[in-house]
């Protein structure tokens, strides 16, 4: 059941602000100050590197846990592509925990990057939407996103639940470890309380998007660009417009731009820019004015602070509510995905079982 949907991705895009609280919901504590974890939890202290490990967008999820865990936690964090770490390998150092993150809980290289890390790591941890599956039994402990079932092969309600839980536990591990005290964590948990009523502006955006996706879906090669954690989003960004309307799309942190890719721009190719008014913002600006210098076609993906500093020359934007540098990535999910929904039925793709792909990969 589409839901007055014309696909299940549209459905599941627009389920974000409910299924999000749900999930955030079952890992807050009654009093609203603290995170509890089912089981007998995760103690952050007593972890010297976390290992996230996982395939396709879910690994765009590890890449930016991998900003939070770092910043907030001050927490070593390694991230893998599970067929890559799987034949490579690699040592497992004492005080390592392996965290596995998946939607379907059954793709293939991840639950045997999984047993590759029993009896190695001291524990083993998944983030999976299916509790019954392979993944979540083989975890030691295992922490559901709520997201429901997702039925369009593309990814999106998963992604955002899986930010969300991965999100808390980096705040469980700033807190945990020292570096939030516990009004600073009941300070950022009252604002992630906000969360669902953001994503839910965001999604006021589509039609803004719809108009740009009707431009994008003439262009041959798109280009996304971002900086921090939103250097990830461009990837998930690029991975969504890829699958679903076929076209070639690329992302590159907005700092290597200079170091090959600037070499692509011309009039052909439209560059998404994934910018929030952020201590990163002037930077990411000027490699964006570095685009526009070279006839590149901008589209500005901001916030209202962030519009009015950098509106000259772009070819499109659209505006986000303002949020914190943690929020940002969740919130701005919203828009990667309706570029890639609405550019994908501009060209009259298959947006829900896209050619070639399986919504579950259960062979390598
Ligand atoms: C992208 C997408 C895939 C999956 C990947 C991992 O939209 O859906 O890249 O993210 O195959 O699948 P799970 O999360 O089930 O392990």
């Amino acid at each position: 059941d589409k839901g007055g949907h014309k696909h299940f991705m549209a459905k599941e895009i627009a389920e974000q602000p409910t299924v999000i609280a749900q999930t955030m919901q079952t890992y807050l504590g009654a009093d609203g100050r603290s995170i509890v974890l089912p089981g007998d939890g995760v103690d952050f202290s007593q972890i010297s590197r976390l290992s996230l490990v996982a395939c396709g967008t879910a690994f765009f999820a590890c890449m930016t846990a991998k900003y939070w865990f770092e910043r907030i936690a001050g927490l070593p964090v390694d991230i893998d592509i599970a067929s890559e770490f799987r034949y490579r390998e690699p040592p497992i150092t004492p005080g390592t925990v392996a965290l596995f993150v998946s939607q379907s809980g059954e793709t293939a290289d991840t639950l045997a990057a999984l047993r590759y890390c029993a009896g190695r790591a001291d524990r083993i941890l998944s983030v999976v939407n299916v509790p019954e599956s392979s993944i979540a039994r083989e975890s030691a402990l295992s922490l559901p996103t709520h997201a429901g079932p997702e039925i369009g092969v593309a990814s999106t309600k998963a992604f955002t639940c899986q930010l969300t839980v991965l999100l808390l536990l980096a705040l469980k591990a700033g807190h945990d470890r020292g570096h939030l005290s516990d009004d600073a964590l009941a300070e950022k948990l009252s604002s992630l309380r906000a969360l669902p009523s953001l994503v839910n502006t965001a999604l006021g955006a589509s039609d803004a998007l719809k108009a740009v996706a009707e431009d994008l879906a003439q262009a041959e090669d798109v280009l996304f660009l971002g900086r921090g954690a939103m250097y990830p989003l461009a990837h998930e960004g690029a991975l969504k417009l890829k699958e679903i309307s076929y076209i070639h799309a690329e992302a590159y942190a907005s700092g290597e731009l200079k170091h090959g890719p600037i070499a692509l721009i011309d009039a052909h190719l439209p560059v998404i820019v994934l910018a929030p008014h952020d201590r990163l913002f002037d930077k990411t600006v000027s490699n964006m004015q570095e685009v526009m210098a070279r006839g590149g076609k901008v589209v500005l993906l901001t916030d209202s602070r962030g519009h009015a500093a950098a509106k000259e020359g772009l070819w499109h934007h659209a505006i986000f509510p303002q949020v914190s540098e943690e929020l940002a990535p969740i919130l701005y999910a919203i828009p990667a995905q309706l570029l890639a929904y609405h550019t994908a039925v501009a060209k009259g793709t298959d947006v829900d079982q896209p050619r070639n792909l399986a919504k579950s990969v259960t062979v390598e």
